[in-house]
């Protein structure tokens, strides 16, 4: 086992022993690729929905949200293209009979290569040091030229594939590129099939063709139908955006990489509608403004990269990925889509109604063209989850695993310890709680020795921790721990919730967006 898997199997069973994420149902053994989230695992995902929300709909006039229902009526979906084309490319391993993502397997290969490349330019950073030029490294070092022109001879096969919808080609590609199944180690694989992701279900007691619905796929059909509900209440102008967080479901093939890809799953989602041709400078735009909302949590700018799409969904002409260094490699956790007018003219073609867009200025009434900026909130979670986790040894040989999850996101922001049961320090403790919890998320304890209770909040994540003691009844201060250098310090009680709100205030990541 590699060290990075080995790290992430560390995460998932931290995940599990600190109450953030179980298995669903697992008195039964669990089903596959869906997971409940614990008591410290519903508060980092409410924290990270209120950054998104407050960064899309509070920080924006142009922005609003709404709260769709999962079920729609079942030809939203053949107008959106589900019904025929949300599909994936599947294929089986004959001797493992294990079953994968044909455009995955293709993609982990130039994966691959690309962490060859990284790994070279890495390695030449470190020994020419300020002197480092990366675009002339890529140029002219040999070894990366190589690897650059076996990638782009992939990706070039690969996109005809994809343009052409060509299953088999995409085959010959695996079996051209000598790409085995981890399990087998054989390239003895089936056909290439095409595989619909929407689960569906019967709605009433008749069971009939008819009743056929579907749990959403995306959040985002539920904003479409309700763009001119929207626009018309609440007397929107272009360019104007609908934001969104929800559920989705998809019957994944694959799904083995924890809460990375789940069978349901919430997203994040806001459709941004403007006008005819100035879609393209709206897409730049909030590729830019993503990538930024990101990096603000602090979890390192080089932990994230763009990728564009060498096929954009059926209803997109530009696409990209904002990826994250998650422990099994640069994976997608946003994506950013131009989807044109595809989505409104498919309901109005559908519903015969009309959702056009009455411009005052220019006196024309069009279907407005969309940007869509969509991100999983449990990939989130795994991105700040799996990047918080690290495990130091301490100056006097001991251990520790601490979550470095950035304050603002931290599911409990102050422990309050009193530092032993007696003499009225619990009494104090309890005042000093009673206080700050009607703006932050306090946690009280009384048992074991501080340094174990220190040690249960660094393992959640907890910033502060602070100790009342004996001098605490004479001055009114306290001890505060901080997490990260577990330095401490005494400081007023009067001032814990100005010293609180500094450090955990979203207000500090949101202005940095502004920036
Ligand atoms: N409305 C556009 C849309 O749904 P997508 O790229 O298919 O686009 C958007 O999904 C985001 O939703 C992804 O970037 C990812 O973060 C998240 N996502 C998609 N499938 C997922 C799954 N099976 N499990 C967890 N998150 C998923």
């Amino acid at each position: 086992m590699s060290a990075e898997e080995n790290n992430f199997k560390k995460v998932v069973s931290h995940a599990k022993e600190y109450g953030f994420v179980f298995q669903s149902s697992e008195i039964y053994d669990g089903l596959q690729a869906v997971y409940d989230y614990g008591q410290n695992g519903v508060e980092l995902k409410n924290n990270i929905k209120k950054y998104w929300w407050m960064a899309m709909v509070q920080m924006h006039e142009n922005i609003v949200g709404v709260d769709s229902a999962i079920f729609m009526h079942p030809t939203t979906w053949k107008a959106s293209g589900h019904v025929d084309a949300f599909n994936d490319p599947l294929i089986d391993n004959k001797d493992s009979k294990k079953r994968y993502r044909a455009d995955h397997l293709i993609e982990n290969l130039v994966a691959k290569y690309e962490a060859k490349i990284e790994k070279d330019i890495n390695k030449a950073k470190k020994k020419f040091a300020d002197d480092f030029d990366e675009a002339q490294f890529r140029e002219t070092n040999p070894n990366v030229k190589r690897n650059q022109s076996k990638i782009d001879e992939i990706n070039a096969a690969f996109k005809t594939c994809l343009d052409n919808d060509d299953l088999e080609a995409m085959k010959q590609l695996i079996l051209d590129l000598k790409i085995v199944c981890p399990i087998s180690g054989t390239s003895n694989w089936t056909d290439v099939k095409q595989f619909n992701l929407m689960f569906s279900t019967e709605m009433g007691s008749v069971a009939s063709d008819a009743n056929t619905i579907y749990l959403r796929p995306e959040t985002a059909q539920g904003i479409f139908v309700n763009y001119l509900n929207v626009q018309k209440t609440g007397r929107m102008k272009l360019p104007f955006g609908i934001a969104q967080i929800g559920k989705a479901f998809r019957n994944e093939i694959v799904a083995r990489q924890f809460i990375f890809r789940m069978r349901e799953f919430e997203q994040m989602e806001m459709q941004f509608f403007v006008k005819p041709g100035t879609q393209k400078e709206w897409y730049e735009y909030w590729k830019t403004l993503r990538m930024k909302w990101h990096k603000a949590l602090g979890m390192g700018d080089n932990n994230y990269q763009y990728h564009d799409h060498l096929k954009p969904a059926h209803y997109a002409d530009a696409a990209a990925d904002i990826e994250f260094r998650f422990p099994f490699g640069f994976k997608e956790l946003e994506g950013i889509h131009s989807r044109t007018n595809f989505d409104l003219s498919k309901h109005e073609e559908f519903s015969n109604k009309k959702l056009r867009y009455h411009d005052s200025e220019t006196n024309e009434n069009y279907v407005p063209y969309v940007v869509e900026t969509s991100v999983g909130l449990d990939r989130m979670f795994l991105s700040v989850l799996s990047n918080a986790y690290t495990e130091e040894k301490l100056e006097d040989g001991s251990e520790r695993v601490v979550l470095r999850i950035p304050p603002a996101l931290a599911p409990i922001k102050l422990a309050v310890f009193p530092l032993t049961k007696k003499d009225g320090l619990p009494e104090v403790a309890k005042e000093i709680m009673a206080e700050l919890k009607f703006d932050y998320n306090c946690l009280y304890e009384e048992k074991d020795a501080i340094g174990r209770r220190y040690r249960r909040m660094d393992a959640i994540g907890t910033p502060f921790c602070i100790t009342v003691d004996h001098q605490s009844l004479e001055d009114k201060t306290v001890t505060i721990r901080y997490r990260d250098s577990m330095k401490q310090e005494r400081i007023a009680i009067e001032e814990l919730s100005s010293k609180l709100d500094q450090e955990t205030n979203m207000k500090n990541l949101l202005k940095q967006l502004n920036a």
